[in-house]
Order: C-alpha cells, then structure tokens, then sequence
C-alpha cells in the first residue's frame, strides 16, 4: 500500500477529496448492490425532498490504524442504529444494518492509503448519509433514497488531545441543541445552530453550551458534542430529550463505571456550574476534550488550569483511546476490524 502524501500529523478537520464513495440506491422497495465510484457529485433532481423539505439524516464516526497496521472502527453498530431512528423520525427509508456495515467496510478499504498512519494523532472520519431523492413538491416523503458513504482523513476537532477549550452557555438564541429532534442527526439542526456558533468561535470559544429551550435553565449539550462534569466522584453528564445520544458519551460512562465513578445522567442545570471539579465535551469529532473554562452571564467557571486536563477526564480519555486505537484489549467488543493491513 502506498500511503497517501498528506501531513497526516498536521491535518485540519476538513473535507481532503479521497479515491471512491460508496453509493446504494432505494428504488422500487428494494436496496441496490453498492456502486463504488470516484465521482465527488450527485445527480440531483430539482424537487428532490432533501432539498425541500430535509428528508436528510448523517452519521459520523472513525476508523483507526492500530500499531499492529490493521485498521478497525469503534461501534459502528451503534451509527447503523443511531441513523436508523433519525431516519424513521424523517419517515425516510431505514438503512438495514448489514448494509451499512458492507458500506463502510468496503469504501474504508477503497481508501486504504488515506488511512492515516498509528501514532499521527489523525483518524479516517467516516460520513455516511441518507437522502431523499425523488420529486415531490407536497409534504410527501420521498419514494427513492440514496445512502452514500464518503469518508476523509482528519485531525482534531478542537485544539486536539488533551488540550482544554473554552464554552459558551447560551441563553439568547431561541434553538435547541444539534439533537433537537431527540436521536436524530439532520443536517438542519446543524444549519440552525451555526448562528448561535459561528460568532462565538471568532471570540475564541469552542462552542456554544446549549441550554434546555423551555426553561433554559439546565445544560443540553455543545453544537458539535456531549457535556459532561465531574463533581466528587461522580461523572454527570445531562439527560435531555433534546440532546444527540452520543456513542462516545455511551462508552465513556462505561469506562467511567470501570473506573469506580458514580455515573449519574440526570438534568445538570446552570446553578451547578461552580460546583463542577472537571468537565469536556465527548463526540467522535471532540473525542474527549477537556473544558478550561465555562463562561455564563459574563462570569468564567474555571476547570483546568494552565492548558492542563484534570486526572479523571485525562485518565478517561487514554482508556477511551487505547481502546480505539487499538493499544489496549478491547473487554467490551467495541472494535472490529476492517482491514488486515
Ligand atoms: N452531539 C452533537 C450535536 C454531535 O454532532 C455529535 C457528534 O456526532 C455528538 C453529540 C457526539 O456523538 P457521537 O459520540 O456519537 O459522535
Ligand atoms: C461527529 O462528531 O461525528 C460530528 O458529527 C460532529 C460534527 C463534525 C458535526
């Protein structure tokens, strides 16, 4: 295999064009075979209802390069059942889970050479996506879908590792979290959220902190990511109907129960923030990153000092890590292999 040339040590989390997407069409009540091909575009028609009316669910997750040079991905069964509820909460046509498994096994292995190197710090992102793709101009669900599967190699999403980043607790912008419609991942709720965002970042926060939309009273999540704080010994982290049941969240209370954590996933409100020891954010795209500071109503929560996470979330995020990367045993069968080398 000749690996692509790319600074794989220093990559963006960007789109990098890569060798082939996989694409399967839902026509006539049945899944196509997939079609690998190298074209980065869709034919499109103009009425189709992803465009009109957001019949349109993602997912996201990784695929890593473990010291042995075998490539694996970290419960994928769990996207393949995360995008099939958001894709019945947009009466869109499910995608059965041996397909998307096939999928992302074999446009992983298509992208061989773009899988970056163990120890780079960079992963292979991978991003499946379903579409309605028929013409209808009422609000009528769409009788053809398209499921594509691109993937991209990338590096953090914040500052990257252990790094600490700066949150924001939003109050003034009317919207839910990215999770607004509970457990489905549309791309609408992300196109939502980039006003509340985007001015936040250029004032050198990460994200937006999310409040709950009645009362805005208790912590939702971030735009790109889960919450969590660590009070005494209990990891909290916020149950909410309106926040994107993270995988990474799953897996972290997991390992935060190993760890002999109370794990407690209740309503966090605002009133809590000073009684926080540690907090960060969890995502496939955040993985584990540590909170340095929360800032509400003009006053700064300060969790890490001097760039440096607390000891729990930097002992929760090398278990979470060896996992992924494969430099651990994996007790839990979360990973499974994609490629032999
Ligand atoms: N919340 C939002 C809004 C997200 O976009 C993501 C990323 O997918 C997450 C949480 C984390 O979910 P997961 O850990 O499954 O990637
Ligand atoms: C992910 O972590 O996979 C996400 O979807 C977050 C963001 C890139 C939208």
């Amino acid at each position: 295999m000749d690996r692509a040339v790319l600074d794989f040590a220093n990559l963006p989390f960007a789109y990098q064009k890569t060798d082939q997407n996989i694409r399967f069409w839902f026509r006539d009540g049945k899944w196509s075979a997939g079609e690998l091909t190298a074209d980065e575009h869709i034919p499109m028609h103009i009425a189709a209802t992803c465009l009109h009316y957001g019949q349109e669910v993602f997912e996201g997750l990784k695929v890593y390069e473990r010291p042995d040079g075998r490539i694996q991905t970290f419960r994928s069964i769990e996207n393949a059942h995360r995008m099939q509820r958001s894709a019945r909460k947009l009466w869109m046509e499910p995608v059965p889970d041996a397909l998307f498994r096939e999928a992302v096994h074999k446009v992983v292995r298509a992208n061989r050479r773009f899988v970056p190197p163990y120890g780079s710090g960079a992963s292979l992102y991978v991003r499946p996506l379903l579409i309605g793709t028929s013409a209808e101009v009422g609000v009528k669900p769409s009788q053809e879908y398209l499921f594509l599967v691109f993937v991209t190699p990338v590096g953090p999403y914040y500052k990257g590792g252990l790094t600490p980043v700066r949150l924001l607790v939003e109050e003034d912008i009317d919207r839910a979290a990215p999770g607004g419609v509970g457990d489905a991942k549309c791309g609408g709720n992300y196109a939502a959220g980039m006003r509340a965002t985007l001015p936040v970042k250029e004032k050198g926060y990460a994200e937006v902190l999310y409040l709950d939309c009645r009362e805005k009273k208790y912590l939702d999540e971030s735009g790109s990511s889960n919450f969590y704080a660590i009070i005494g010994k209990s990891f909290a982290t916020p149950a909410s109907p309106s926040i994107l049941p993270s995988i990474t969240n799953m897996s972290v209370r997991q390992i935060a129960k190993d760890m002999g954590l109370a794990v407690e996933q209740r309503p966090v409100s605002v009133d809590e923030l000073p009684t926080f020891n540690e907090a960060g954010c969890l995502g496939t795209a955040a993985v584990i990153t540590p909170v340095e500071a929360i800032t509400y109503r003009g006053k700064d929560f300060v969790y890490a000092k001097n760039g440096k996470a607390g000891p729990i979330t930097a002992e929760m995020y090398k278990r979470l890590t060896a996992i992924q990367l494969g430099e651990a045993p994996d007790p839990y069968g979360w990973t499974e292999i994609v490629s032999e080398g």
